[in-house]
C-alpha cells in the first residue's frame, strides 16, 4: 500500500497543498512567519492544542518579541507567562534555547543542529527547519501516524505512539516535496487536526481520499492499531494550611522537570502527615485530573498550620493577597480561587 502512495507522491502532494492553501486556519505564527514565532509556537504546541495555545502565544509575543528579549528575561517572568500551559520544562528549555541562539550569533539551520538544543526532539527539529529553512524533513507525530496508517490501511499493531512514529518516519519523509516542505508538514498537521480526526474522520471532504486505502475499507478508524493506554489510578492528599492571611505552598525546585519553580498546595507527605490520618476525613474538595496515563484524584484537606520553622525548604508561606504575583500551577490556581470564594 505504501508503494502505491509513493508512486503517486506528486499528485498526493499537490492535492494536499492545494487544499491547505484554500482551507488552512489563519494562525498567528503563520502570518508574517519568523523563525522566532515558529520556535515559540512549536514549543507551545508540544502536547497542547491550538486553541489552548492561541492566547498564550499572543501574550508571549507582546512581552518577549524576539530571541534577544527572551534570552535576557528573568526565569520567573518566563514561567509566569507560561503559567497554565503545563509541562513547564518546555518554558525553561525555550528560555535556554534562546540564550544559546543569541550566544551563537546566527541560528542553526539543519535538523541535526537543532536537535542539540534544549527541548528539541525530532518532531520539533523537523517542524522548525522545514518551516523556516525549507529542510525537506517530515514531522511525525500522532496526527501524521494516523493519516499515514489510514492512507496505507496499515494494520500493524503498535505498542505505543512513539514506536508507531518511528515506523512511519521513512514513508513520511518520502512524501515531503523538495519545494515548500514547511507547508507540506503544516498541511499534514492541519489534515490530522481538522479532517483525518481520531473518531469519525471527514472522509467525504478529504482532499486525499483518492489515495486512501483506509477510506476504501469503510472503517478508517481502525487505523492505526495502537495498544490501549494502561491507565493507572493515583490518590494524592493535599493540605490547606492557612495562618495570618497566608497560605502554605510547596515551591518545586527550578530543576524539577514537570513543575519547575511552580507553587502548588503541599502534599501531605511534604509536611510529614500520613495519608491514613486523612483518608477517613471529609476533604474541603476533591478534584480529578489526568496527567499522561495517570488518572489522579486529589483530596484537599484543611490542616492546622505548622508552628515554627519549616523543616522542608521548599515549603513557603505566601500571603493570599500576593497569590497573583507568584507562579502557581494552572489547576492549583483554579482550586485555590474556588476554595477562597467558597468561604467568603
Ligand atoms: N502543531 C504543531 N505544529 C503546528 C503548526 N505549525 N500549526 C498547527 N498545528 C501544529
Amino acid at each position: 500500500m505504501a508503494s502505491a502512495l509513493i508512486e503517486h507522491h506528486r499528485a498526493f502532494q499537490s492535492a494536499l497543498l492545494g487544499w491547505y492553501r484554500a482551507h488552512a486556519r489563519q494562525l498567528p505564527w503563520r502570518e508574517a512567519p519568523s523563525l522566532y514565532k515558529t520556535v515559540v509556537s512549536e514549543f507551545m504546541l508540544q502536547q497542547t492544542q491550538v486553541k489552548t495555545v492561541l492566547p498564550y502565544f499572543a501574550r508571549w509575543l507582546d512581552a518577549l518579541p524576539d530571541f534577544a528579549a527572551l534570552a535576557a528575561a528573568p526565569e520567573e517572568r518566563v514561567l509566569k507567562l507560561w503559567e497554565g500551559l503545563g509541562y513547564y520544562s518546555r518554558a525553561r528549555n525555550l528560555h535556554r534555547l534562546a540564550q544559546a541562539v543569541v550566544a551563537r550569533g546566527t541560528p542553526p539551520r539543519t535538523p541535526a543542529e537543532w536537535l542539540e538544543l534544549p527541548g528539541v526532539g525530532p518532531y520539533t527539529a523537523a517542524a522548525i527547519t522545514s518551516i523556516s529553512f525549507a529542510a525537506p524533513v517530515a514531522c511525525v507525530d500522532g496526527n501524521v501516524v494516523r493519516i499515514l496508517a489510514r492512507l496505507t490501511a496499515d494494520a500493524t499493531p503498535f505498542r505505543d505512539s512513539s514506536t508507531a512514529a518511528k515506523a512511519f518516519t521513512s514513508l513520511a519523509n518520502s512524501l515531503v516535496p523538495a519545494s515548500e516542505p514547511g507547508d507540506h508538514n503544516q498541511a499534514m498537521m492541519e489534515l490530522g487536526a481538522t479532517v483525518c480526526v481520531r473518531q469519525r474522520p471527514l472522509c467525504l471532504t478529504c482532499p486525499v481520499r483518492n489515495f486512501c486505502a483506509g477510506a476504501r475499507t469503510r472503517a478508517p478508524e481502525a487505523y492505526p492499531r495502537l495498544a490501549p493506554k494502561q491507565i493507572e489510578q493515583r490518590h494524592v492528599f493535599r493540605l490547606w494550611c492557612e495562618r495570618d492571611g497566608a497560605l502554605l505552598l510547596h515551591r518545586s525546585a527550578s530543576s524539577a522537570r514537570r513543575l519547575a519553580s511552580q507553587h502548588e498546595l503541599p502534599r501531605a507527605e511534604q509536611l510529614g502527615v500520613e495519608a491514613t490520618k486523612l483518608a477517613p476525613r471529609k476533604p474541603l474538595a476533591e478534584k480529578r485530573r489526568a496527567i499522561t496515563r495517570f488518572q489522579i484524584t486529589e483530596a484537599i484537606h484543611a490542616w492546622p498550620a505548622p508552628r515554627g520553622r519549616l523543616a522542608n525548604p521548599e515549603l513557603v508561606w505566601v500571603s493570599i493577597a500576593a497569590l497573583d504575583a507568584i507562579v502557581l500551577s494552572g489547576p492549583h490556581r483554579r482550586w485555590i480561587r474556588e476554595l477562597l470564594a467558597a468561604r467568603s
